[in-house]
């Protein structure tokens, strides 16, 4: 079982992912939930954070973090997400409130407390708050075991410009921070992620649950899909985030290969992961690039761990 931290802007495909992840006490001790603006604002981000804590039955405690990039504008995705990023969940009012410490002062009083190399972060957002905690105590970085990803993408490009994915462009500067860190990344990008779509096949599973937590699945990822459907022609959106949590759980649905990212911080490539997936440039691999997913059996995974809710 390990520690972990999810950093997270929901987002349907967060939903999923954070779902997963408080459903799986036997691999991971969730030390908190961080919100960050990214997919919709903060206030919505942190309130959707404390509402599927509840829908998963679970008291783990949720902080909220920064409300906009280090030095872009917020730049969000109602246009996928809906206005409340959790659209297609009928999901009741939370009765609880985010911690009163923010999310980047318990990153680096956490981080700052533990055992030297003892705690995963596990990030489904724009990077900020984890990029901002190592701006302010760089030596945090021992203490993170790794971190897991979604985020970037090369062969796939982008999916906010041609070059970018949405995590890495709404915050280039943090996501920079991260890269440079020398703290052990495994990366999700889209050229993983596109091969795990939500069709409706893999869908209806869920809502032959039966349960809420089911129910709210298919809901959200229904809604999710149609953005992405009409854009790709594809069966079904991407289902990005829960990759991150699948690879921890499951490290054997995934292959990659470790390679050097570069974040491209201004001009028109503003945002793109800079992969050198052919090890061109002769500098050395910070991230674990994963490329290939058995889809199958990640869905399968994602439904017996929400089942159990
Ligand atoms: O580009 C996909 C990523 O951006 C996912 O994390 C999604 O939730 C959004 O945050
Ligand atoms: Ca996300």
């Amino acid at each position: 079982m390990r520690k972990v931290i999810i950093d997270t802007d929901p987002g349907q495909d967060d939903a999923v992912a954070i779902l997963a992840a408080l459903a799986s006490p036997e691999d991971f001790d969730v030390l908190g939930i961080c919100s960050v603006a990214g997919n919709v604002p903060l206030h919505h981000t942190t309130r959707n954070s404390l509402q599927l804590v509840e829908l998963a039955g679970s008291r783990v405690p949720v902080y909220a973090g920064c409300s906009r990039p280090m030095v872009k504008e917020l730049v969000t995705a109602e246009y996928v997400h809906g206005p409340t990023g959790l659209d297609g969940a009928d999901l009741p009012d939370p009765h609880r409130e985010p911690e009163a410490t923010h999310a980047v002062d318990f990153l680096v009083e956490t981080l700052g407390a533990a055992e030297p190399r003892s705690v995963t972060l596990c990030t489904l957002g724009p990077l900020t708050n984890v990029g901002m905690a190592l701006v302010r105590a760089p030596e945090i970085a021992d203490s993170v075991e790794s971190i897991v990803a979604m985020g970037g993408g090369f062969f796939e490009g982008g999916n906010v410009t041609p070059a970018a994915e949405f995590n890495i462009y709404v915050d280039p500067h943090a996501a920079h921070v991260v890269f440079t860190s020398g703290i052990p990344i495994t990366l999700m990008p889209l050229d993983v992620t596109h091969k795990a779509l939500a069709s409706e096949r893999r869908v209806a599973p869920f809502r032959e649950l039966g349960t809420a937590a089911g129910d709210s699945v298919a809901g959200m990822l229904t809604f999710f899909d149609r953005h992405d459907m009409e854009k790709y022609g594809a069966d079904g959106a991407p289902l990005h985030d829960p990759t991150t949590v699948a690879y921890l759980i499951d490290p054997d649905l995934f292959a990659g290969r470790r390679c050097h990212v570069e974040i491209v911080r201004d001009g028109p490539a503003e945002g793109m992961t800079m992969i050198d997936w052919w090890m061109v440039t002769g500098n050395e691999p910070n991230a674990m690039v994963m490329n290939v997913v058995d889809s199958d059996g990640f869905f399968t995974l994602l439904l017996e761990r929400i089942s159990r809710l």
